[in-house]
């Protein structure tokens, strides 16, 4: 029997310890998962569905799970009628709670409330006292591996693997402060047949060497020549290709002449990506394609075991429903492949690595690879039917680079995107933009050329993570360097602002935490504080949708609040010096996480 108990709601007093429980989302959860209860005590696993108003004059948040309710109890409810009655009778039994001044009811059973800004400002203060971490959401994975960048040894590094450095970095950067353990791995393509082609290529070239070594193959740029050079001979010489393929043989046997070798170019290949996360500040441990090989075997007979691989074609396969092509685990002439790697691999992270979520970053053009290994691990009850539980593994795919001619992005010195380069470019540009506004009459060499790495990288990164992924974008320097409008160029600026307006107060910042209240009187006050406040649910939902462009939206809407506040607030020797003071202090502290999550290092000055 259906139950409307109104007016229990001060029996139950439950948000009062501010301190106890995260984001105002998941407090106002709770809050709603206890009326949902008293509303209609037979359907307790409803989810209340808070979310942000669309609309500030309706209130701050909105319960939208009304019609939700109504479509459980339709025709079973003797009280219900609609589902206004229902967000009525939600509205009624709501607990009362410091957090909340008001609710409303709109729509087909909305109910919006309004926070108490009272509450704001103490959350905020909390917030100053015990450090941003205490933020953090908290996610229900423990440990997740995050496959990212992954370029190929001896090909070349391109501005595809760098956004899937960059996204790759953000996505565990936001994972880590939301408590959950990361992997990170450089799934490095340091396997295949491509190794023999190589091999050959170089022992014939350097006959006198019984080992390749460094100083005969030199670096990289020769690397990468070397393999076009044998690529072209393996496509048209038999007889080379006879003996490229002895050499595949001779190197997966483990004969010392060939795994050195192979060594050889892995290490001079390292030695050129390994720059590049140098200058981005990126950490990632290397599994390449060649640990996992051991694995393959194991992976393949638990699969078979299950009746999973057929014959086709005299290769192996696995059918996945709605493909047309089948996923090849075992080619025509016995050797593995890409997929067969990534079987073994996603087995190893679920059963040796504990990993309950697993992310790949990498292009879109690798979607169907990737839906065709989840479903087979699925088939394979290695991974729930369902995307909802645990462990999980998801795609992240990303689009394009294009240039400013709307073709595919490369620079003019070679074909090869030579990354490096480009962000030595973004930082002596920015060096040049600081020189013009006399900043090196004012400060250090190092502080000038660690302003200017700063923003160069962080413009870099931000340009590709502001975008929603999946859609491609134009690399422009013109646009990202701009000083104006949504770049980091922009954003770091702001932040370096705020720190000299407190700065300039001559005030102890320290000192005002433990004395100071903030007070969020003016209206445009309010909405800054409203806004840090809800810093946390963005971090929770780029991470579980696995779209860093959520955050920097946050971070750019961040920016523009303050503008609003700081224009119509005057701050220092005003009558509220103090708690505008805090407010700059608290915008600052929540930018400069920002930025830490998007990997950008924050300027304090500018
Ligand atoms: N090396 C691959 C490439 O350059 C990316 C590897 C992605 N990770 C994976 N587990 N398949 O396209």
């Amino acid at each position: 029997r259906l139950d409307f108990r109104a007016n229990t709601s001060s029996l139950t007093n439950m948000a009062n310890d501010q301190r106890m429980a995260g984001s105002p989302r998941q407090q106002l959860a709770k809050l709603f998962e206890e009326s949902l209860r008293l509303t209609i005590p037979e359907e307790l696993d409803i989810d209340p569905a808070i979310a942000p108003c669309q609309n500030p004059k309706f209130g701050d948040y909105q319960c939208n799970n009304a019609m939700g309710l109504w479509s459980k109890v339709k025709g079973k409810s003797t009280q219900f009628k609609n589902p206004q009655q229902i967000g009525q009778a939600i509205k009624a039994n709501l607990p009362s709670s410091e957090m909340l001044d008001g609710s409303s009811i709109a729509g087909p059973g909305f109910v919006n409330v309004k926070l108490s800004g009272q509450w704001i400002a103490k959350s905020i203060q909390n917030m100053l006292m015990d450090g941003i971490e205490t933020w953090a959401p908290k996610l229900s994975v423990k440990r997740a591996v995050v496959d990212f960048s992954s370029p190929n040894i001896a090909k070349e590094m391109h501005v595809g693997h760098l956004r899937s450095t960059i996204i790759g970095d953000t996505l565990a950067r936001m994972l880590e402060y939301s408590n959950v353990e990361v992997l990170r791995r450089n799934h490095v393509g340091d396997w295949g047949t491509q190794f023999g082609m190589l091999i050959e290529f170089l022992f014939e070239k350097f006959p006198s060497l019984e080992v390749v070594n460094d100083q005969a193959i030199g670096d990289l740029e020769d690397m990468l020549a070397f393999y076009k050079a044998s690529k072209l001979r393996f496509d048209s010489d038999p007889d080379f290709k006879e003996r490229a393929q002895r050499a595949v043989v001779s190197l997966q046997a483990g004969e010392e002449k060939y795994r050195k070798a192979w060594a050889e170019i892995c290490k001079i290949s390292r030695t050129g990506y390994e720059k590049v996360y140098e200058h981005l500040g990126v950490e990632l441990e290397e599994k390449g394609e060649s640990f996992y090989n051991p694995y393959i075997p194991n992976a393949l007979e638990l699969l078979n075991k299950k009746g999973l691989i057929e014959e086709s074609e005299g290769a192996r396969v696995i059918f996945i429903e709605g493909k047309k092509i089948p996923l090849i685990v075992v080619k025509r002439d016995g050797g593995y492949n890409y997929a067969s790697t990534d079987l073994a691999a996603l087995w190893y992270r679920l059963n040796e690595e504990k990993a309950e979520w697993i992310i790949y970053v990498t292009d879109v053009g690798q979607r169907e690879h990737f839906e065709m290994l989840f479903a087979a691990a699925k088939r394979a009850g290695w991974l729930p039917a369902d995307d909802k539980t645990y462990p999980k593994a998801s795609h992240v795919g990303f689009g394009l680079v294009l240039g400013e001619d709307g073709k595919r992005f490369r620079t003019r010195s070679t074909e090869t995107v030579k990354l490096v380069d480009l962000l030595i470019e973004a930082k002596s540009r920015c060096k040049t933009a600081l020189i013009e506004r006399g900043k090196d009459k004012e400060w250090t060499g190092e502080e000038l050329d660690k302003t200017a790495e700063a923003v160069g990288y962080g413009a870099v990164k931000y340009a590709d993570l502001k975008n929603n992924r999946t859609t491609n974008y134009t690399f422009s320097f013109d646009q990202m360097l701009n000083d104006k409008g949504n770049t980091a160029v922009y954003l770091l600026y702001a932040h370096a602002r705020i720190c000299s307006i407190i700065r300039k107060s001559g005030k102890d910042i320290e000192e005002l935490k433990k004395v100071g209240k903030i007070d969020l009187a003016h209206p445009d006050e309010r909405v800054l504080g409203l806004h840090l406040l809800q810093f946390a649910e963005v971090v929770e939902d780029s991470c579980t949708n696995l779209l860093p462009n959520g955050l920097c939206e946050y971070l750019y809407n961040l920016s523009e609040d303050f503008t609003g506040f700081y224009t119509n607030c005057q701050v220092v020797g005003s009558a509220e010096e103090t708690s505008r003071l805090l407010l700059c202090e608290a915008t600052a502290v929540v930018m400069r996480k920002c930025f830490h999550l998007l990997g950008i290092t924050p300027v304090y000055k500018i």
